[in-house]
């Protein structure tokens, strides 16, 4: 009956149709095409990050290359390099990259590397499958579920112009000298039918890890990054010992509850998704919306649009994303269920031993993405040993919690996740949800 109440679910949200910048060209600037304000701008060397280039002052040194009207859409004021710079993309994430699997979403290269098919395998580690369309697990030759080290030699951790857009010297504007809409062309494909791949594996008892296809066309970048590490079919057995604050899903859920796929499923449990899994270019229709001001080109600061949430939620008045009250009944389902994993030893915030349970004010403070997993929280002291579905509901809670969202990116799917774990804990129906969402 709800739908009732909505139009226009069909909604196109198609950013590229809409980009109509006035090329800023003017010819005779072109030819002194080399003063290299940006340096070789290629794919990001060393001078890549040089944030200080992009403000205005430095565009004057461009001499003619970016002079003028060129500056649009990227080096105005409030343009596409400020938004990138207040978004966290900007963030240095140097010591992010370690060894191992980290660059291969933390490196400023990360997915030039994983579009191109590049990445490392200890010796006789097995064969990956489609990590040019992201995924990162494989199983290893003893049958083990491992992940794909990072292919690539930067040191530089950020997520910069050149992670997300494929520049060369036939499109970088710093060598071209101007920008004409849709220069910046997107490393990940993001055609009808392109797909990019979830770390879990669909299947009663599959053997090898395949992890599931999802295809949201812009929005399949994102999916590369913004995902749980690791395959929850392969990660949850049927006895788990809470042993590590690391034991769970990485910080970044986000595609795991939008797609409706990426949680752990209760046996005989059946699962779906929202409405909102219908929106086209999915994470880039939120996230990344035109900004009229700098000719229609997608928002780059990635906060989401409450305009847009009003296309479709029409009655909705209100400024913040709690639409219909949807967050804050997800936020007192998620502290229900922070509460009886706490009471059941297996969260904490300590980031050394001994490491204590959630104290009252911090279940209290909504920041339910901080809690990790709480070793030695057993009664005598030792780990908390769960069996796979109380695994499987501490999962749950994780990835709803670091998707940052309260429920928005799939209300129908969260809810479901939370309304079963919250029973596997409890034993009871929550009091915190009138009814599992059908
Ligand atoms: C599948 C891609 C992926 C891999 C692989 C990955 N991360 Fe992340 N990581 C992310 C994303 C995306 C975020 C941001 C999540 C958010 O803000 O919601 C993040 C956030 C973090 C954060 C917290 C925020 C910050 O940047 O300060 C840390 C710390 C971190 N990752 C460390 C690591 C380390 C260490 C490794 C390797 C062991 C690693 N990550 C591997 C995608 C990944
Ligand atoms: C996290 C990935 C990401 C990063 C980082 C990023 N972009 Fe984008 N950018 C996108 C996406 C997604 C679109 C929308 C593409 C679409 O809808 O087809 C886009 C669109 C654009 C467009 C308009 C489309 C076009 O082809 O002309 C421009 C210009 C652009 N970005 C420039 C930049 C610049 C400059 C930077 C660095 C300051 C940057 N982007 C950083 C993902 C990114
Ligand atoms: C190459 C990996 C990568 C890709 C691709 C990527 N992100 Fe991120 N994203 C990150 C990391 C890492 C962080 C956290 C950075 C930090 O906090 O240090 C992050 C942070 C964010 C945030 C945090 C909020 C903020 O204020 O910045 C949002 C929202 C976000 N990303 C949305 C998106 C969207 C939408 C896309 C697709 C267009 C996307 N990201 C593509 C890695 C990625
Ligand atoms: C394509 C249309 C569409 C867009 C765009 C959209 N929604 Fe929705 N949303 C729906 C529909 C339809 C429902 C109800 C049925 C369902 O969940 O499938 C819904 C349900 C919700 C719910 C659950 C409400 C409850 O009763 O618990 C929340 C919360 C929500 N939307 C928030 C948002 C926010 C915030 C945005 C913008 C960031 C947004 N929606 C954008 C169509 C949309
Ligand atoms: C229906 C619109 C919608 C879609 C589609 C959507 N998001 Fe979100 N996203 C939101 C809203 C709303 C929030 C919560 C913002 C808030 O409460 O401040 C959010 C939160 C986030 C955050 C945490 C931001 C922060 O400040 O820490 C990240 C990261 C993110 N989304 C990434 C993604 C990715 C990746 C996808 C695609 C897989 C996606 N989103 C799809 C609306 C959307």
């Amino acid at each position: 009956m709800a739908l009732s109440r909505f139009i226009g679910l069909a909604l196109v949200v198609g950013v590229g149709a809409s980009l109509g910048l006035a090329a800023c060209g003017t010819g005779d600037d072109g030819a002194k095409g080399e003063p290299g304000a940006t340096g070789p701008a290629g794919p990001v060397g060393p001078a890549g990050p040089p944030g200080a280039q992009g403000t205005p002052g430095t565009v004057a040194d461009g001499g003619g290359v970016l002079g003028g009207a060129c500056t649009t859409p990227c080096h105005t004021f409030g343009g596409v390099v400020d938004q990138w710079r207040f978004s966290n993309h900007s963030h240095p994430q140097n010591t992010e990259i370690g060894v191992g699997t980290c660059g291969n979403c933390h490196g400023v290269d990360g997915l030039e590397q994983r579009v191109a098919n590049k990445y490392t395998v200890a010796p006789d580690a097995g064969v990956p499958t489609d990590v040019s369309k992201g995924h990162i697990n494989f199983t290893a030759a003893s049958g083990v579920v491992t992940e794909i080290g990072y292919g690539g030699a930067t040191t530089i951790g950020r997520i910069h112009c050149s992670t997300c857009h494929a520049f060369d010297s036939t499109n970088d504007p710093h060598v071209t000298g101007k920008y004409v809409a849709g220069q910046a062309p997107i490393r990940v494909p993001g055609g009808v039918g392109d797909t990019a791949i979830l770390e879990k594996t669909e299947g009663p008892s599959p053997t090898t890890s395949t992890g599931q296809s999802v295809a949201y066309r812009a929005g399949n970048v994102c999916v590369f990054c913004h995902k749980s590490r690791k395959d929850v079919t392969f990660f949850i057995a049927a006895s788990n010992p809470l042993s590590s604050t690391r034991w769970g899903p990485h910080y970044a859920s986000q595609a795991d509850i939008y797609s409706g796929k990426g949680g752990y499923h209760f046996a005989s449990a059946a699962y779906s998704s929202s409405a909102h899994a219908t929106i086209a270019n999915a994470c880039v229709a939120c996230h990344m919306q035109p900004v009229a001001a700098n000719g229609n080109v997608p928002d780059h600061t990635m906060k989401p649009s409450v305009a847009l949430c009003k296309t479709c939620h029409t009655q909705y008045t209100g400024t913040t994303f709690d639409v219909q009250g949807g967050q804050a009944l997800v936020r007192n389902a998620l502290r229900e269920l922070q509460s009886a994993l706490n009471a059941a030893g297996m969260l904490t915030r300590s980031s050394t031993a001994p490491y204590a349970a959630l104290s009252e004010e911090e279940i209290a403070d909504n920041q339910f993405h901080l809690d990790y997993v709480r070793p030695g929280g057993a009664p005598g002291g030792g780990n908390v040993v769960a069996n796979g579905p109380t695994a499987g509901a501490l999962y749950n809670y994780l990835i709803v919690a670091r998707s940052k969202d309260f429920g928005v990116h799939n209300p129908t799917y969260a809810k479901q996740l939370l309304w079963d774990s919250i029973r596997q804990i409890k034993g009871v129906d929550p009091t915190s949800l009138p009814s599992r969402p059908q």
